[in-house]
Parts: structure tokens; C-alpha cells; sequence
């Protein structure tokens, strides 16, 4: 088969470790005789310097006409002064928004091989956890109504300054506000793809919120147990937010499934990757209504390790087995590139961020170049 990748290396990091994930497709693609045709295209810093915006039309064009994208990295501190819109993490949310990726896939899984690298004692990782965090990545605060106003003494602009002061008068000063907001549609779809993962794993969901609180949490519990009815071989616990975060760290192996809004899929997304011990390791999928789907690692642009073949390929290595298993519905291939990287483990390599001692040191591009011949 022929499939089309847009790729995107991004800035920092990304161009390297992109580089190596792409020795790996090669080498799926002679092994299992398919095609990957794969165009380079800018976003974020790179963008910024060669067209003076975070993300071209024509990047969301030619992404649009590919079947998956695959993405390294954006983001570079030269640009950290830049007005929001103009920052290169812009790219990322234009895309997620442009290509309706509403599912983010977020697994966080202990290798076997690197469970003492888990700054968790050993009692509590066991023989390890596998959670899948499912974030909404289209909606709530992210791409709700914001704003930045200056308040003129005494005066109330909206309903949100009348309930700060209680009808009384307030000073004068600046004001912004980004507004958490979700519709029954977009809850309803992200539980789907929640139960429908949960039913190829351990039938297990938690429903993370702040239900205690917040109105758009209230909806999100509700709708939750209405999709549910419909996968009655699942089940559904609802957890607070707050409480999450501490469940994580005390007992990760009760989670299966966690399903979550935009910005709580954020901050637990980055908890649960660092309690595996393994960041560098760790993929990610971002998928809209139909098989297209965007890949990229979960970690950043580590822009002061640039250059120096010292990065993890690995969560990009492992994006590319997500992309043939989600978009091209490879199985096979997906499974041949997760069994190179626990091969690559196996017999004691490791980069920098994961070595130990007694095992063998590699860089970053011996590292892509021994997956993809273990493939
Ligand atoms: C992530 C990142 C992004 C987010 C940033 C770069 C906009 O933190 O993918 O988790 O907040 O979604
Ligand atoms: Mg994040």
C-alpha cells in the first residue's frame, strides 16, 4: 500500500529525533513492501523564522491531504516573548483545532526493562502499570471564550465581574479571563473513543473531574454515565481532579482508562509520563472522526540538547508504531516496531536520559539506526 505522511520536524530536538523515526518506517516499508511518501513541512519556531508565523496554510493544506502526520517537536525559547498568537505552541493548537483532533492518546506504560528508573518505590510499581490517558483536545478552557480587558473603576463589564464583587464597586486595573466549556456533542465523543479503548483493554474507565465545583464538570459526569449504557461490559468511576493527582503517584496500577477534559489531560498526562520514569519513551496520537491522526512524542523541544546526539528517539520511534496501528491499521508492522525498541532495551542499550550502570551508552542517531535494523 501507499500511504502519505506529512512530516513535520518542528524545532530543538525534533529534527533529529524525527530523522531516526523515519529510518524505522523506511525499514517497515522495505520489510512489509509498502510506500510511505513523506513531505517535510514547517510549523512552529521553524516556521516563525522562514515565514514570520507559527503555522503556514499551506503546513494545515498539505496535512489535510495526507493520511497521518508526523510531528517532532515545536518550540524554541527565542520566540518565548512573542504574543500568544504568535508563539510556536501556536501550531500546535492550530492544528489540533484545524484538523479536528479531538482525541488525544496518552499511554503511560512502565518498560519492564526500566521500572527502577520510576521515581516510585518498588512496592507501589509492582510489576508495573500500562494507563491510557484519553485528554478532550478541541475544547474547554483551551479554545473557550478569553479575553483581556482594562476595568474602569466601579464599572462591571460582564456577569463574571458582578459575582467577583458582589454588586459592590471594584477597582480599577487590568482583567483577563479564559472560560472552561463543554457541549454535550464534544463529551459525548471523546467518551466514546474512552469506552471504546477501554473495551480493547482491561474494560476499566475513570472519569476525571471537578464535579464539585463546576458546571461544565456536572455535564461531563452526566454525560459520561449516558454513554456508558451503551458499554455495559465497562466500568466507570469518577474521580476529582485533585484527588487524581494523588491516586496517581499512591496506587498508578488501579488506573486502566482515564478520560479527561483538555487542560486536567494536560497537567496528568505530564504526571503520569513522569512517574513511569521514562519521558523520553513515551507517544502519543491525536485522532479526529476518521482514521487521520496526528503523532508526535509527548515530550518538548529540548532546545539546550540540540545537536548533540544525545536525545531519546524512542517516543518518536513509537509514534511511528501508533501511526501504522491507529491510521493505516498495520497490526503487524506496529507490533514489529514496539518488539525493535524492547530488542533495543533487551540487550542493554540505553541514551543518556535512561542509562544505568553496566549498560551500553548510545546516542541518538545509533539508537534510530539499531531499531530500525532490529526491525
Ligand atoms: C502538550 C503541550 C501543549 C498543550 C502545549 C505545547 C500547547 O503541553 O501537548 O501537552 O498544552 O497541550
Ligand atoms: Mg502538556
Amino acid at each position: 500500500m501507499n500511504y502519505k505522511i506529512a512530516v513535520i520536524k518542528g524545532d530543538g530536538i525534533g529534527p533529529e529525533i524525527v530523522d531516526q523515526a523515519l529510518l524505522t518506517l523506511n525499514a517497515i516499508a522495505t520489510k512489509y513492501g509498502h510506500t510511505f511518501s513523506c513531505e517535510d513541512l514547517l510549523a512552529g519556531g521553524a516556521a516563525l523564522d522562514v515565514e514570520g508565523i507559527p503555522l503556514p496554510k499551506a503546513t494545515v493544506d498539505a496535512c489535510r491531504a495526507s493520511d497521518a502526520v508526523l510531528l517532532g517537536a515545536v518550540g524554541d525559547p527565542k520566540w518565548d516573548n512573542e504574543p500568544g498568537g504568535n508563539r510556536p505552541e501556536k501550531a500546535i493548537l492550530g492544528l489540533r483545532a484545524e484538523l479536528g483532533l479531538f482525541a488525544n492518546l496518552r499511554p503511560a506504560t512502565v518498560f519492564d526493562e526500566l521500572a527502577s528508573a520510576s521515581p516510585l518505590k518498588k512496592e507501589i510499581i509492582g510489576s508495573g502499570f500500562d494507563i491510557l490517558i484519553v485528554r478532550e483536545l478541541t475544547g474547554g478552557i483551551y479554545f473557550g471564550s478569553r479575553g483581556t480587558e482594562i476595568l474602569t473603576e466601579g464599572k462591571a463589564p460582564n456577569a463574571l465581574i458582578e459575582r467577583l464583587s458582589e454588586g459592590r464597586s471594584i477597582p480599577a486595573g487590568r482583567f483577563a479571563y479564559d472560560v472552561e466549556q463543554y457541549s454535550e456533542f464534544e463529551i459525548r465523543r471523546i467518551a466514546t473513543t474512552a469506552f471504546e479503548m477501554a473495551m480493547k483493554r482491561d474494560r476499566r474507565v475513570a472519569s476525571v473531574d471537578k464535579a464539585n465545583v463546576l458546571d461544565s464538570s456536572r455535564l461531563w459526569r452526566a454525560v459520561m454515565e449516558e454513554v456508558q449504557q451503551s458499554y455495559p461490559e465497562v466500568t466507570l468511576e469518577h474521580y476529582y481532579i485533585d484527588n487524581t493527582t494523588q491516586q496517581l503517584i499512591k496506587n498508578p496500577r488501579q488506573f486502566d482508562v482515564i478520560v479527561t477534559s483538555n487542560m486536567f489531560g494536560d497537567i496528568l498526562s505530564d504526571e503520569a509520563s513522569q512517574i513511569t520514569g521514562s519521558i523520553g519513551m513515551l507517544p502519543s496520537a491525536s485522532l479526529g472522526e476518521g482514521k487521520f491522526g496526528l503523532y508526535e512524542p509527548i515530550h518538548g523541544s529540548a532546545p539546550k540538547y540540540t545537536g548533540l546526539d544525545r536525545a531519546n528517539p524512542i517516543a518518536t520511534i513509537l509514534s511511528v508504531a501508533m501511526m501504522l496501528r491507529y491510521s493505516f491499521d498495520l497490526k503487524q508492522e506496529a507490533d514489529a516496531v514496539e518488539n525493535a525498541v524492547k530488542k533495543f532495551l533487551a540487550e542493554g542499550y540505553r541514551t543518556p536520559d535512561i542509562f544505568t550502570e553496566g549498560k551500553t551508552l548510545v546516542g541518538t542517531a545509533e539508537c534510530g539506526r539499531l531499531i530500525a535494523d532490529f526491525v
